[in-house]
């Protein structure tokens, strides 16, 4: 099966990357991004393009994909409404928009994030909200939105996000302990990666995963990895 991923270079596209390259269900894994990973992998092939409005010079790439991973996005923390809604709304759907066109039978997987909330009050939960609505009125076989909450970066994950980076690092002692006191909101980049492949092959048992669901889809996964 083919998987394609936006976003391999973030913090969250990195547990993706690896869990599509160790399924064995997956043949071909195709990055797209303004810049590359730099992995190496008899499966991977990395396609660095900067302008995600205009996917047409891939479009001869783009076919026949059986699941797209969106993990590209950013935080909301100290931006504007406008500017923070141009990537996470404009970006997301223009990029969906183009890919549904070409691939009615892709499941699309869209990265969104726990508590979030067309109708809600914080600003990020009403733009992710929305997109998630937009995202489920265009024609691909499934949409799936995931929403993690507390990502814990593990095996080089590392976030583009530098107030993130610092956050993890003041805070990577604490780990062990929100790992076992925050059961219902904790992920790690790898597990996350897994439940997104595994709802991207198999589909989902709803269109909205929240953290529970998305650890019980990375279960469900780990039979397929092969240990590198
Ligand atoms: N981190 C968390 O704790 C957390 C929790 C819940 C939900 N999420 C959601 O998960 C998603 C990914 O988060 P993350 O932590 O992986 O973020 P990240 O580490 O900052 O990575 C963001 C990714 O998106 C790409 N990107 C951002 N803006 C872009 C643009 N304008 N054009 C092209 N590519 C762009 C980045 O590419 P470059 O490498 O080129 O910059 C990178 O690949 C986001 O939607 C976020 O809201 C994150």
């Amino acid at each position: 099966m083919t998987v394609l991923l936006f976003g391999a270079t973030g913090m969250v596209g990195h547990g993706a990357l690896n869990a599509a390259l160790a399924d064995r269900r997956v043949s071909r894994v195709v990055t797209v991004g303004r810049r590359a990973t730099g992995r190496e992998h008899p499966t991977l092939e990395e396609i660095v393009h900067a302008d995600m409005t205009d996917l047409g010079p891939l479009a001869d790439r783009l076919i026949e994909v059986d699941a797209c991973l969106f993990c590209l996005g950013v935080s909301a923390a100290g931006m504007s409404e406008a500017d923070y809604r141009r990537v996470t709304y404009d970006l997301t759907l223009a990029v969906a928009r183009q890919l549904a066109g070409r691939n009615p039978d892709m499941t699309f997987v869209y990265v969104s994030g726990q508590g979030t909330d067309a109708g809600g009050r914080a600003m990020w939960a009403r733009v992710k909200g929305e997109t998630e609505k937009a995202l489920l009125a265009l024609p691909f076989r499934a949409v799936v939105n995931a929403r993690p909450g507390f990502i814990q970066p593990v095996g080089g994950a590392v976030s583009r996000t530098a107030l993130y980076r610092a956050i993890y690092t003041a805070m990577a002692p604490l780990m062990p302990l929100f790992r076992r006191v925050l059961t219902r909101h904790y992920l790690d980049t790898d597990q996350l990666g897994r439940a997104l492949v595994e709802a991207g092959l198999t589909g989902a048992p709803e269109a909205t995963l929240e953290v529970p669901d998305l650890q019980a889809l990375a279960a469900r996964a780990e039979p397929h990895a092969q240990t590198a």
